[in-house]
């Protein structure tokens, strides 16, 4: 074995169908993804693999050392939740293949439907991961967290006393609308990063490097599904990959952002906002209208390219006030029913209706401009988004 060997550790998840609406991973698509992926290790493809799930979303983590976009490790992942979602058809589970967009795939992964979060690095002498899976919400709901991690020094003490760390990180933000990147520097640059970021809707960050060295310490889980496939298909929700200790933030830097449940957008209908619920395995499912969403945290050693753990990290009591403090906001929010800011605003929803109410009143609406006092200027609706 080289000493340069590069390990690549994939998180591929997708919403293949769930048991009684869309709140939980039924286990037996479990079993399924698992033993193609079990065939796939007894013929070396991979190392070593974790098949689990956050609500209803079917999570396949796998390491190997066929880099980052691997067209076998891809197809690998499809073959898995294709036959996942055949069981799930067998059960007549609901939205049974949900998120396989395709019938066929093509090379890559990649826009057919699945979320992807991939790294590649040589292992360190010990090399500690944290896999974030969230449900009900959007790859931006990172953007919060992993500022704190990676650039707010009252979050993370590493930037100010760890000299391997006090150069700071560089964020690749994928502008997820139009195909754009571009790599912002903290601390120099910490005002342009968040004018950016605090969109999360459109503004993702990506990838973590260290300055230093340019050492990946991050990657999120970009696909819009929305934005795939041009309608609504269902929430793409999220995953992460991070780094943790000798030089990286410590695990514990990495988990204490999730201690503020931040609001974020998906919820019911991924049309609503609502607090992020850090919870254990034995509480990843969605419930309490279609949320609130949720996110876990498994820890892992990775050795010699092997996945050992996890650990399952929020399934602390250290994290009960957080919970606690997340249902409050759940009620508070719940109370604005259909309104805004507990609704997202007309662009982000994924389900509305109101073209056809706009349409089936369009003779009911009359001139009302003395009523106003002034005549209006018609805007198109990106410019009525703030003071330009
Ligand atoms: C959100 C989500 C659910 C569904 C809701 C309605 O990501 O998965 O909240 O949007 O349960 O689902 P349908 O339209 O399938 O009845
Ligand atoms: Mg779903
Ligand atoms: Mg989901």
């Amino acid at each position: 074995m080289s000493e340069q060997r590069k390990t690549t550790i994939s998180v591929i998840k997708a919403d293949i169908g769930s048991i009684a609406g869309h709140h939980k991973v039924h286990p037996d698509t479990m079993l399924a993804a698992s033993r193609v992926l079990a065939e796939a290790k007894r013929k070396g493809i991979i190392k070593s693999f974790y098949v689990t799930h956050v609500g209803d979303d079917l999570q396949l983590i796998m390491t190997h050392f066929k880099g980052v976009n691997s067209p076998e490790i891809h197809e690998l992942a499809w073959n898995a939740f294709k036959e996942a979602t055949k069981v799930a058809k067998e059960l007549g589970l609901y939205a049974a293949g949900q998120d396989l967009l395709s019938d066929a795939f093509s090379g890559n992964i990649r826009g057919l439907g699945p979320g992807v979060a991939e790294m590649e690095f040589v292992e360190r002498p010990a090399e500690p991961i944290i896999v974030f899976m969230a449900d009900k919400t959007e790859p931006g709901a990172f953007n919060l967290p992993l500022y704190k991690i990676f650039a707010d020094p009252f979050n993370t003490a590493g930037l100010v006393i760890d000299p391997r760390m006090h150069d700071g990180f560089a964020f690749e933000v994928l502008d997820v609308y139009e195909g754009r990147r571009v790599i912002l520097k903290a601390p120099e640059e910490l005002y342009d990063l968040l004018a950016l970021i605090g969109t999360p809707g459109r503004y993702v960050i990506k990838r973590v490097f260290r300055k230093k060295d340019n050492e990946i310490a991050a990657v999120v889980s970009s696909e819009r599904l929305n934005l795939i496939a041009g309608k609504y298909i269902g929430k793409d929700d999220p995953v992460m990959i991070v780094r943790a200790q000798s030089g990286f933030p410590a695990m514990g830097e990495i988990l204490e952002p999730f201690s503020f449940p931040h609001l974020v957008a998906g919820w019911m209908r991924g049309s609503h906002h609502g607090p992020l619920m850090p919870v254990g395995l034995k509480d990843a499912k969605c419930t309490r209208f279609d949320g609130p969403p949720r996110v876990v945290a498994l820890g892992f050693q990775v050795h010699n390219g092997e996945l050992v753990g996890p650990t399952d990290l929020f399934d602390d009591v250290a994290f009960d006030e957080t919970r606690r403090l997340a249902q409050q906001i759940a009620d508070y929010l719940r109370r604005h029913g259909p309104f805004m800011p507990h609704r997202l605003g007309p662009e982000e929803m994924e389900y509305t209706t109101l073209p056809q109410v706009l349409e089936r009143l369009k003779d009911r609406f009359e001139a009302a401009e003395e009523e106003l006092g002034y005549k209006p200027i018609i805007r198109k609706s990106e410019e009525l988004s703030g003071k330009q």
